[in-house]
């Protein structure tokens, strides 16, 4: 069996951060999306990888990942031209993935507890495609499955009347059905080929689709909201440990701070991660906040964040909160006259000021 990663698209939800950068490299308690797909395939026994990835941002993705020795697999990269939706990806990398059958992950999504009992269970029961759901509160915004039993009987993208509160999960089990099913569907109303209309063209072929439902949490990180709860979830799991330096610093609850970091006069009350080399001066890092690599916070607070790394935040009366800071960000106070707000920010930014 083999694995294939998508991380090509558009990333519009995330923008700016996508102008520059892929959104499956934003790191999610100061760790790529992107890695904890690999490492879930890589547990599953899987070692041949295929990662997707856009024009734009693969060269980002390729310098990230490397051939994939450091996560005990071999990664292919494989190049679409246009982000033609998840059934496109998957025709592109026909070639890589030959008559095997495969795990389709996609880049963004993070799922608790890994995939490991699910690829033997379709090792074992061999369906023509396996797909995970999960219960939400808001079916109309996903691809929703009806079942009778285990076995699927329809699926819908995005149905304004679902048939059920089932939505799918962004992991797949596919045999090589899958491409002649890829093949034959024709784009969506947004132009893409959805790969639920590929699931479905294999139900109206008479395969066997089988589904399982996903109790532990699943979270696609498209979204700032989602990254940010993805960022808590994980944050929730580490093993405190320090391998920075403190000076007059109060560390209450689980808390990571990595080599190189200095800690002086600050709190910080985890769940919370501190990237190497970062410094904290006169500052209060709250709960659910992973600070990047070389970021520094003086005379300032900041809860409930992901700042990537080399950001400065820095003499500021306000807390920061539910915010997700670039690379190289600065945010500091100014005392020249007039008393203004002053803006450098990329497109599509989105700043809150009480
Ligand atoms: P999406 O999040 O559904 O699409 P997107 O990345 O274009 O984002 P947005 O809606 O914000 O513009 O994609 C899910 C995953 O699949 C993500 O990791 C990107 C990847 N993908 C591809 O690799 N190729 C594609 O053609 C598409 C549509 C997505």
């Amino acid at each position: 069996m083999k694995g294939l990663i998508l991380s090509g698209g558009r990333g519009t939800r995330l923008r700016p951060i996508t102008h520059t950068s892929a959104k499956q490299l934003v790191p999610v308690a100061n760790k790529p999306v992107l890695f904890y797909g690999i490492e879930a395939i890589a547990q599953a026994g899987i070692t041949e990888i295929g990662i997707v990835i856009a024009p734009e941002t693969g060269d980002e993705i390729r310098a990230a990942v490397g051939d994939g020795s450091r996560f005990g697999v071999q990664i292919s990269y494989i190049v679409q031209d246009e982000p033609s939706g998840l059934a496109h990806a998957v025709l592109t990398a026909e070639e890589f993935l030959g008559d095997e059958a495969f795990v389709m992950y996609l880049g963004d999504n993070l799922l608790q507890g890994g995939i490991r009992d699910l690829v033997e269970r379709f090792r074992e029961s061999q369906p023509d495609a396996l797909i995970l759901l999960t219960a939400v509160a808001d079916p109309q915004n996903y691809g929703v499955a009806e079942l009778d039993g285990d076995r699927v009987i329809a699926l819908a993208e995005k149905p304004t009347e679902p048939r059920s509160d089932l939505a799918l999960v962004g992991v797949y089990m596919f045999t090589a059905a899958v491409h002649d099913a890829a093949r034959a569907i024709a784009p969506s109303a947004r132009g893409e080929l959805e790969i639920t209309d590929a699931i479905q063209y294999l139900l109206d072929a008479g395969m066997r689709v089988e589904s399982h439902i996903v109790l532990g949490w699943w979270k696609d990180t498209g979204r700032l909201d989602d990254m940010l709860d993805a960022n808590r979830l994980i944050l929730d799991t580490i093993e405190p440990r320090c391998e920075g330096e403190l000076k007059d610093a109060q560390i209450d609850g689980r808390v990571v701070i990595e080599a190189g970091a200095q800690i002086l006069r600050s709190t910080i009350r985890g769940p919370a991660i501190i990237g190497a080399g970062a410094k904290l001066t006169d500052a209060y890092v709250g709960p659910y906040t992973a600070v990047g690599e070389g970021c520094t916070i003086e005379r300032a607070e900041v809860e409930h964040s992901i700042l990537l790394a080399d950001c400065v935040v820095r003499d500021l009366d306000g807390r920061v909160e539910s915010s997700l800071l670039g690379r190289n960000v600065r945010i500091n106070r100014d005392s020249h006259q007039p008393r203004a707000y002053r803006f450098m920010v990329g497109d599509n930014s989105e700043i809150a000021v009480p």
